[in-house]
């Protein structure tokens, strides 16, 4: 989350090695987007730290959100989604005013956060570390530099403590939960990557392992409706969740009332490809959560955007779960 280009779409580019940001319109995300990063290429990001993280967490679904004024409703919607965020700030500009919206979000609902500062490679003298640990890029850097840096750091810590937040350095960091974690990032040179990834995994190892194997019921929330050449309308989702089948029966709600159908196919983009771009697509039997999915039915033509999809069971009452799908 974070202030219109702070660099959330270029970040992921630059973990997933893609180029998504610069085909957007106008530079602008305007969608809610997701990614699967394997708990593989998040190791093998994160080898130069050798912290030796035990991952017994399968990956992790990134979701990217527009930044824009305009989007508050997609900013709602994919804070909502999450278990942890990634705020980002660019270290130029400081706190901006959907990064205080972004913040009231993320404090309404008591979610959990890291800062990513982001853009230090525009600090003025800045020497390319291409992809290393913040630390070492930063003992190649000039005085100058590390004076900046400290200068630009110290203003966005005291911006925070104005929103009543504590934040620090990570690696400086010494009590979690209390203090909000700041990484030092670049998306341009990759500098303070393999710190963002290593923590994100840290704290999903420590909060997420317990969580994710206690959680069967399904929870899954429609972002996008969309035509695709060969499947008709299909919908996005994210499955945060439990576990979706192909042929299971579902329910969305519907502009004209609640639409039941049945799922002819699950799609997913191939692991660090992005959901909203259109790509090749891997069919899945099933899929556990997390995921960002593509599902093609019949009749989803109406199906509104934002609402829940739910599945019926076997013993479950149609009739009530058509009426909960509709109270969305
Ligand atoms: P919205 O989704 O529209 O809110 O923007 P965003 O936060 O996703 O930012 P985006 O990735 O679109 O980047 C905005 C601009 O900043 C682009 O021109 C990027 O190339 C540039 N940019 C992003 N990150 C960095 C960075 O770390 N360093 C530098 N120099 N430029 C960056
Ligand atoms: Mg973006
Ligand atoms: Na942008």
């Amino acid at each position: 989350m974070g202030h219109v280009d702070t660099g959330k779409t270029k970040l992921l580019d630059c973990i997933r090695g893609t180029n998504v940001q610069e085909g957007e319109a106008g530079g602008i995300t305007q969608q809610i987007g997701a990614t699967y990063f394997p708990a593989e290429n998040i190791r093998e990001r994160t080898k130069e730290l050798k912290a030796d993280a035990k991952l017994n967490v399968p990956g992790l679904l990134v979701i990217d959100t527009p930044g824009h004024e305009s989007f508050t409703n997609l900013r709602s919607r994919g804070s909502g989604l999450c278990d942890i965020a990634i705020l980002v700030v660019d270290i130029m500009h400081g706190l901006e005013q959907q990064t205080i919206e972004s913040l009231n979000l993320l404090k309404m609902r008591n979610t959990d956060f890291i800062v990513a500062l982001n853009k230090v490679d525009r600090l003025y003298g800045w020497k390319t570390c291409r992809n290393a640990p913040i630390t070492k890029a930063m003992k190649q850097q000039s005085k100058d530099v590390q004076i900046e840096f400290n200068m630009r750091l110290t203003q966005v810590i005291t911006q925070f403590k104005e929103q009543g937040l504590n934040t620090e350095l990570y690696y400086k960091n010494k009590e979690m939960g209390e203090t909000f974690s700041i990484v030092p990032t670049s998306a341009i040179s990759g500098e303070g990557i393999p710190d963002l990834l290593l923590l994100l995994i840290q704290w999903a190892q420590k909060t997420m392992v317990k969580r994710l194997t206690y959680s069967n019921e399904v929870q899954c929330t429609v972002l996008e409706v969309k035509v695709v050449e060969g499947h008709g309308t299909t919908i996005d989702v994210v499955l945060v969740n439990g576990v979706l089948h192909e042929g299971d029966q579902i329910v969305v709600c519907g502009l004209q009332g609640p639409i039941v159908t049945t799922i002819r196919a699950l799609l997913t983009p191939h692991p660090m490809k992005e959901l909203r771009v259109k790509g090749a697509y891997l069919h899945h039997k099933e899929i556990k959560a997390a995921q960002g999915i593509k599902i093609t039915a019949q009749g989803l033509e109406h199906t509104i955007a934002g609402t829940s999809l739910y599945v019926v069971g076997p013993h479950d009452d149609l009739e009530h779960i058509k009426e909960v799908a509709m109270e969305d």
